[in-house]
């Protein structure tokens, strides 16, 4: 690793984008690249969760556009580090709504909430102005294909559909022992459908990007392949 650093740390900050599928472990190894890199990691989808749950609390009607401009305008988002674990966590008008956005509910809506144009672009524009100065790991949907068409390395990231779910349900429940496993297959199938099907920039993957099934592999392992392929692209 101390060589992967030295390495990596004298050479050109690249921007790295990894999209995929729910819960098929991109958080994982974007998280895992920026330690190793000492990049930045962003999570473009708490975005979508923050203003999805702003539009909720304030019962702000989507299907109005009007509506929605009004409401973007009052968002405020910032990406604060928390000294105690190091993570990066998702703040909305100046409260950490890292923990709540996670919840089922929201969830249930956000692929609805993402979809809109206008939330693309108040999203986008945010997204492309934290890639500026490069040295960055962002995991989403569009970013190999929107955000950053240009980026120099592309990650799509796959799992087989029974393993995601089993992956989710496990993390949601550590939070909600309620919660059935029916709940989150439905949850994942829907949001995979409509993140896949939109009208503005569906899920897809870029044609230069690579895939990376993780269904069968450790967690160290998917992170000795992608540190390879950084390798290969600044050596
Ligand atoms: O990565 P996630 O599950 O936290 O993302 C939540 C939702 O946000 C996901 O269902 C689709 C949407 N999303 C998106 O449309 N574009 C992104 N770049 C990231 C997330």
């Amino acid at each position: 690793m101390a060589f992967f650093m030295h390495f990596c740390g004298a050479m050109e900050k690249i921007i790295i984008t990894i999209d995929g599928w729910s819960s098929c472990g991109k958080s994982t190894l974007a998280k895992q690249l920026a330690r190793e890199l000492h990049y930045v990691y962003i999570d473009s989808g708490a975005m979508y969760r923050a203003i999805t749950l702003h539009f909720l609390r304030n019962h702000v009607d989507w299907t109005n556009a009007e509506a929605v401009g009004h409401a973007l305008e009052e968002i405020r988002l910032e990406f604060v580090t928390n000294h105690k674990n190091g993570q990066t966590e998702m703040w909305l008008n100046g409260e950490n709504v890292e923990y709540v956005i996670r919840d089922l509910v929201i969830a249930e809506k956000v692929s609805e909430v993402a979809a809109i144009r206008a939330v693309r672009e108040f999203a986008v524009s945010r997204q492309q102005e934290m890639g500026k100065k490069k040295g960055i790991v962002m995991d989403g949907r569009d970013i190999g294909t929107v955000v950053f068409p240009h980026a120099e390395l592309k990650i799509f990231m796959t799992a087989d559909e029974e393993v995601r779910v089993q992956r989710r349900f496990r993390e949601l429940y550590e939070k909600n022992p309620n919660v059935t496993l029916e709940e989150v297959k439905h949850n994942l199938s829907m949001r995979d459908y409509i993140d896949s099907h939109r009208e503005v920039s569906p899920l897809r993957k870029a044609e230069d990007a690579i895939v990376l099934d993780n269904s069968h592999i450790s967690m160290k392992e998917q992170l000795e392949i992608a540190k390879k392929w950084v390798k290969e692209i600044l050596g």
